[in-house]
């Protein structure tokens, strides 16, 4: 069976007495034959028999020679027509084509200085296009009893604003999407999730934030709840919580536990406080904190 071949191109090379042993014990390993194609010839190292000389490249015979700078494209197709012109030769048919491929191969790899698009400059970037800024509304909040001034684009929400245009950051943002109540405030009568109202749309109305609950240093029934029931693990749900039980009271629900549940069922709690948080409720229900 034919063994399998490994082509080398190195430059300079000559068979060395001192390597040979070791190539071919790597050889002998791997079950092949060793083609080494350098500038000036070609070899055959097998296992066992001495390196045999396939072809020299003669000083003469330029017909394999490329231009300086010629693509790996013009220096294969030298190397192709060069396969194409008979050539005396001293060996084999079959030594012949491995060394007509291996030298078409070598040339392509010495002769080429490089693919030519590293010549040429490369293409200026495309200009950078900046979309124009959106405009910005003056507008004024309503906000735990101040009004308050600010700039907000038309995309801003309520959440957004109040936290990071007035600093009010008691109010969470969990979710972003309405799903959580992380961002409960009251909005005049009503519980609203604050992260789906876009802040210009919010003039006129009466906003209240967990800030603007206290009263000084009392906390709101509610809070004292809370906090009398534990209602609470991590704290970050809970000033949403907080706002949309006040709000529920008011609505005049949250006589059962199930009720609470039911009208509390839009706040979620990732700490699974749930059963302080229904019997800190019922507490401030009943007036008992
Ligand atoms: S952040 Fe508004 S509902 Fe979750
Ligand atoms: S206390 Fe942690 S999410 Fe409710």
């Amino acid at each position: 069976m034919r063994r399998p071949r490994v082509l080398a191109f190195i430059d300079p090379w000559s068979p060395d007495p001192a390597e040979l042993p070791a190539i071919q014990a790597h050889l002998r390993g791997l079950g092949a034959e060793l083609g080494v194609v350098t500038k000036r010839g070609t070899w055959l190292v097998t296992p066992d028999d001495p390196p045999a000389r396939l072809a020299e490249a003669p000083e003469a015979d330029r017909s394999f020679e490329v231009a300086d700078g010629a693509t790996l494209v013009e220096a294969l197709a030298a190397a192709g027509d060069a396969m194409r012109t008979p050539a005396p030769m001293t060996f084999t048919r079959r030594e012949w084509a491995l060394t007509s491929i291996a030298a078409g191969f070598s040339l392509a790899l010495f002769g080429c200085k490089g693919k030519p698009h590293e010549d040429k400059p490369a293409p200026a970037p495309p200009p950078v296009v900046k979309a124009p800024m959106p405009p910005e509304y003056d507008i004024v909040l309503s906000v735990n009893g101040s009004d308050r001034k600010l700039k907000v684009e038309a995309r801003v929400s309520l959440l957004d604003a109040l936290r990071e245009r007035l600093g009010l950051t008691g109010t969470k943002k969990g979710c972003d999407h309405g799903q959580c109540g992380a961002c409960t405030v009251h909005f005049g009568e009503r519980r609203i999730k604050s992260c789906m109202q876009l802040a210009v749309m919010s003039q006129g109305m009466k906003i209240t934030t967990i800030e603007g609950l206290a009263q000084g240093d009392t906390l709101h029934p509610m809070q004292a709840a809370f906090v009398a029931h534990d209602g609470f693990q991590c704290g970050y749900c809970t000033p949403g919580q907080i706002m949309s039980a006040v709000a529920m009271l008011a609505e005049g629900h949250a006589k059962t536990d199930d009720e609470v549940r039911e009208m509390m069922s839009g706040n979620l709690c990732r700490c699974g406080a749930y059963p302080n948080i229904i019997a800190a409720i019922q507490a401030a229900r009943k007036g008992a904190a």
